[in-house]
Order: structure tokens, then sequence, then C-alpha cells
């Protein structure tokens, strides 16, 4: 949670560097976002936070005449103290010297203040402002602002997560940053360094980042980078080149994110194929990933939210088509409640960000019994892909929108390559590289389709309170991510089903109008589906239908192609989307920007 940019660089004014990036950096948070630009040469340096939206700290930067070559900058979700202009970031020391933006928690923030600062009078609710109020006080001990910053970093409980990057006024061209489980890199330039949460942010300025690991500090010029390890000495680390065009973070057209990133994912399947398959039946994913697999007696895969309904899909795969027992975990619950393990486990980290806490819980307890690991996530050099033994990409282009999409149509496909890859291709049967064409094909006719959805989501959710989508075997996994997109872009209270437990609870919340959908694409449970389905409407319900081809009926609503039946969620679950989207839209809310979530979830 929480964006922070920072740049500096002798010829460039940098508020409107910082600003953009922080426009890029909101996904991560829009409670309130602030900067501080110093300026060396008139000798004013300016601290400016609204709360809100980027778009509304730009303009009252905008009424005010903020010169200066370096700043910082934060984009806020709040963890410890509502969103004000009071708790947002910057947040600075009593005598006004050092400014520091941070994402992450502090977890023995409030025994710190007690312990050092019971006498300084505070102007917010936040761990940071505990932070920063410690480095002034070492310094006026007579600490240099790096020992300063060290020093503090000692005292800060292990559970903690920062990523850290502060401003000293008397030394007004420097950055000084570091990191413990909150991600940071270091932009690298010609004439000027910029560190940011997410590459993304920084696109414009450079391709070439450094990672900071956990435990580093940087000092940052203009013209060098100075990278130490946790024990304070020098270190080196060389750029890694990201090859994203910055283009491709950009909304275009499009009135949302979210909009774009569901039609792109035809183009994700494409990408997959062309990188992972080959027409001659090969897989591309690395012998050694496959002799891991191979070897494994269970599959343990780990994931949060729409990641997570990923891996249940991928459950089905390796169960079905490669005979691999696998049991798919919440990363949050796994991490302080290990299931018993088999003899030989295998460990696949699902995550679009590469960077959620809970997840990487999971993978430094994994870590440190030993086990072996893959990460299948859309960010390169992310947290997770660098700390498992194995990483994939999901090459689904950044995805910014909150709500996640087209990440989990790539988890879904690459899963699928994967299981494809272990399994006797004899026996299957059927060529994945033709069947995943055939969906990508699949998903552009319902994206161009989207104009039915729109009148669906106006007709049956809109006004709704509350939906239920229901299904069997994996459309029972699609439900609850159909569920999860609705609830979370429009707030209308969605549940998500085995079609078969209705009547053992929930029916009871059937009401006249009360809309269900249902998924059908599996033909030995379709007529199941149904029954279940009209149970509800002798109750009331209006039924919506979102069927294959060859299961379609007369009456039915929605028809997708007929495919690989167990490859089906990567087609029933772009309507579903399309219609969080358009109830989103059409209650009038900002889809790609929910109320009280970010989307990459760095807290535990
Ligand atoms: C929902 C959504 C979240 C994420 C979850 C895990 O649309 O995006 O549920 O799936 O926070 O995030 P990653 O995949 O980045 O680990």
């Amino acid at each position: 949670y929480c964006g922070i940019v920072g740049f500096t660089g002798l010829n460039y004014q940098s508020a409107p560097i910082l600003l953009k990036g922080l426009e890029k950096l909101e996904y991560r948070g829009y409670d309130s976002a602030g900067l501080f630009v110093a300026d060396q040469a008139l000798g004013t340096d300016q601290l400016v936070k609204e709360k809100g939206r980027v778009a509304q700290l730009e303009a009252l930067v905008g009424t005010k005449n903020v010169t200066g070559t370096s700043g910082i900058a934060h984009t806020r979700w709040a963890t410890h103290g509502v969103p004000s202009i009071d708790n947002a970031h910057p947040h600075l020391s009593a005598d006004g010297r050092f400014y520091l933006v941070h994402n992450g928690v502090i977890e023995n923030y409030l025994e710190l203040k007690q312990e050092y600062l019971a006498d300084v009078t505070f102007h917010s609710d936040t761990d940071t402002e505990v932070a920063v109020q410690l480095i002034g006080k070492f310094a006026d001990d007579g600490m240099s602002t790096f020992d300063a910053l060290r020093k503090l970093i000692s005292l800060l409980d292990t559970n903690s997560a920062y990523g850290f990057l502060l401003m000293d006024r008397n030394e007004p061209d420097r950055m000084y940053v570091a990191k413990q489980k909150s991600p940071l890199l270091i932009g690298v330039g010609e004439d000027f360094n910029v560190v940011t949460s997410d590459a993304v942010a920084m696109l414009d300025q450079t391709h070439d980042f450094i990672e900071l690991h956990d435990g580093e500090i940087a000092i940052i010029d203009p013209d060098k980078v100075q990278l130490f390890d946790a024990d304070g000495n020098e270190t080196a680390r060389e750029p890694f080149h990201l090859d994203i065009d910055s283009s491709e973070t950009d909304k275009g057209t499009y009135p949302f994110y979210m909009l774009k990133e569901i039609d792109e994912q035809p183009i994700v399947i494409r990408h997959l194929i062309e990188k992972y398959l080959d027409n001659e039946g090969g897989v591309h994913v690395g012998q050694a990933i496959l002799n891991d697999l191979k070897a494994a007696d269970r599959l343990y895969i780990v994931a949060a939210g729409t990641s997570y309904h990923a891996g249940l899909v991928g459950k089905r795969l390796f169960e079905q088509w490669a005979g691999v027992p696998t049991e798919v975990h919440l990363s949050s619950e796994f991490a302080y409640e290990q299931p018993l393990l088999s003899e030989k486990p295998f460990f696949i980290f699902l995550t679009q960000s590469g960077e959620t806490a809970d997840s990487r819980e999971v993978l430094q307890n994994v870590n440190a019994q030993g086990f072996k690991s893959l990460t299948l996530t859309n960010v390169e050099k992310s947290t997770l892909w660098r700390e498992a033994t194995y990483a994939l990409p999901l090459l689904a282009g950044p995805e910014i929108a909150v709500a996640s999409t087209k990440a989990y149509v790539a988890q879904v496909a690459l899963q699928a390559i994967l299981a494809y890859a272990i399994a006797d291709r004899a026996t299957l049967g059927f060529d994945l590289e033709q069947d995943l064409s055939k969906i990508a094909v699949g998903i552009q006719g319902i994206v161009d389709d989207k104009e039915t959805l729109q009148q669906v989501a106006n007709q049956y959710l809109v006004e709704s309170r509350n939906a239920f989508f229901i299904g069997r075997g994996v459309d029972s996994t699609v439900s609850l991510e159909a569920a999860l997109k609705l609830k979370e872009i429009s707030y209308v209270q969605a549940e998500g089903f085995a079609a078969g437990e209705l009547k053992h609870g929930t029916l009871a919340l059937i009401e006249d109008g009360t809309p269900v959908i249902a998924l059908i694409t599996q033909a030995k449970t379709a007529g199941l589906v149904r029954g279940n389905l009209a149970e509800t409407q002798a109750r009331g319900s209006r039924a919506y239908t979102i069927v294959t081809q060859s299961l379609a009926k007369e009456g039915d609503d929605f028809i997708l192609p007929d495919v690989n039946e167990l490859l089906s969620p990567l087609l029933s679950v772009v309507p579903t989307q399309l219609l969080a989207y358009y109830t989103s839209l059409g209650r009038g809310l900002d889809v790609d920007r929910p109320r009280n979530l970010a989307k990459s979830v760095t807290v535990q």
C-alpha cells in the first residue's frame, strides 16, 4: 500500500515529474497525497499536501509556485490515522530539517514514541511521523543523516515493513532510501536519478532500475547512487533494463483502465502462446521447473484474492490433466497455520503484483524450510519473483485498475500451460496451442459484444442490493471471482456459490427480483445447475444464464463458444468482468479506484 516517488536532477523541475509519477502510482492508494520540493536556488522549500486524489493535490500545487529540482512525493492508503491533510505524507521532523515519505507499517511505533519522543509535539497520528521525528532526534544528538536513518531502522520491530524516502534540507539534492518488505526501485538516468515504488511511475524518465533489497540503504544524488548493505558496507548492483513501452501504462481513449485491461485479454493469451508454446506441441518453461514439478508428490498453490481464484482453476488443471494432487491456499491463512505438507511438496505462488505481503510471508516460511517454489507474476524483479526458486512472467502488461482482470486470465492460462507440460500428452488428446488460440478468438467475440452486457448490468444489477453467481466444478470457482469483482467495484453485496450448496442455507436470501447468474460450461453438471437455478426462480429470483454453445437451451441469455471444458473459465469470467464494470459505471462510481482498496497489498 502507498506509493512513493522521488526525483533528483539539476536540470529539471521536479514537481511535474513527481505529480505524473503519483498519478501512475495512485492504484497503490488514494486517500491523500503530498509532495516536498527542495529549491536550493530560491532557498524556499515547498510542502504541499491534500486529502483525496492526486488530481486534487495537482490542482493545489497549480495554485502555488512550486519550483525546485529535487523532491519526494507520496500517495497514501491509510493504515494508521484517518485520511486527512495532517496524516498525509511527507512528514517532517520537529525542526523542519528532515522530510520523509513511507510505504509500510511500523509495528512498534507507539513504543518508540513513548521511549524516545515523550516530550515532542506530534502533528499526525501516523507511524511515519514517529520515524522522521526519531531521525531528527538522532541528528540533533550529533549523528549524520545516514547514521540516524540506520539507527532508526535498527529500532524497528522485525515485523515492520518500510520503504523510506528521506530528504535533509541541509543536502537539498540528495535522497536517502531504505527498504524492508515494501517495494522500492531506484531509476537511473543520465543526469538525474529517481526512486519509485513501481517502475511504471517513472517510465517516462528511465527504463533502467536498480532493485533495493531488504535491509539495504541507498544515498542518491543527481549523478550517483551509493548502495549499502544491512551492515552499512558499500555494495553495488547493476541496473536491469525494463522493456515496457510507457504508452502501455496510459489509458489511451478508454474511460477507465479496467475496460482497457478487459479488452487486452485476447492479446495476453496470444503473448502467452508465443512465449511458452510452439505449434509442434512443445512447451517452453524451462527444464528445471518441469523436473521439479514432476518430482513433486503434491502441489501447493498459494495466493490471495483474485489470484487465489485463479489457483482454484489451476488445481483442477494440475489434477485432471497431470494427475498431481494439488491444494490451494489463501496466503493470509497459510502464513499462520501451515497445513500438513506431503513428503515432496512444490509451491506455486500466484501474484499479479509480486509484492503481496501475505504471500511473501508464506514464501519466506517455505524458503526457510528448504522447499522449492515457482512464482507466476506479472511484475518481473518483484519481491516474490526474486525470492522464489523459479519465476515465470504472466506477460499481461501493466495492470493498473485495482480490480484484477487480465492477470487472472494470464494466471489461469499459464497454469494450464504448466499442467499440460507435465501431463501425458497422448492421453490428453488435444493441442493446447490450438485450444488457447480458440479462446483468444472467443474472448474477442465477448468483448466485442460488450453493449449487451452493459444493458444486462443496467437492467439487473445497477439498482440491485445483492446478487448471486452460481455454478458447479470449475464454474463455482468462476462464480467466486465474478462475485468478488462485482462487490469490489460496484459495492453490490454479491456471493459466488457452488450451485448445489444454495439449498443448504443461502436460498433463504432469495427474494422477489434477486439477480442470480448461473455459469453453465460443464456438461456433467449442466442439468443440475439448471435445477438449482430453477429453485431460485421458484422463489422469485431474476435468472441470467452464461452458457457454452453446446449446452445452451432455448431461453438462455449469454452464449459462449465451445472450448476445452477446463479452460472455460478463460471465457466465462469475461462477461462477469464486464457486468461488474458496467454496474460500477451505471452507479456512477470510480471503476478503477474503488473505495477502501489499493492494488498492491504490501501490509499483512
Ligand atoms: C481483486 C484483486 C485482489 C488481488 C489480491 C492479490 O480484483 O485484484 O484480490 O488479486 O490482492 O494480489 P496479487 O495478485 O498482486 O498478489
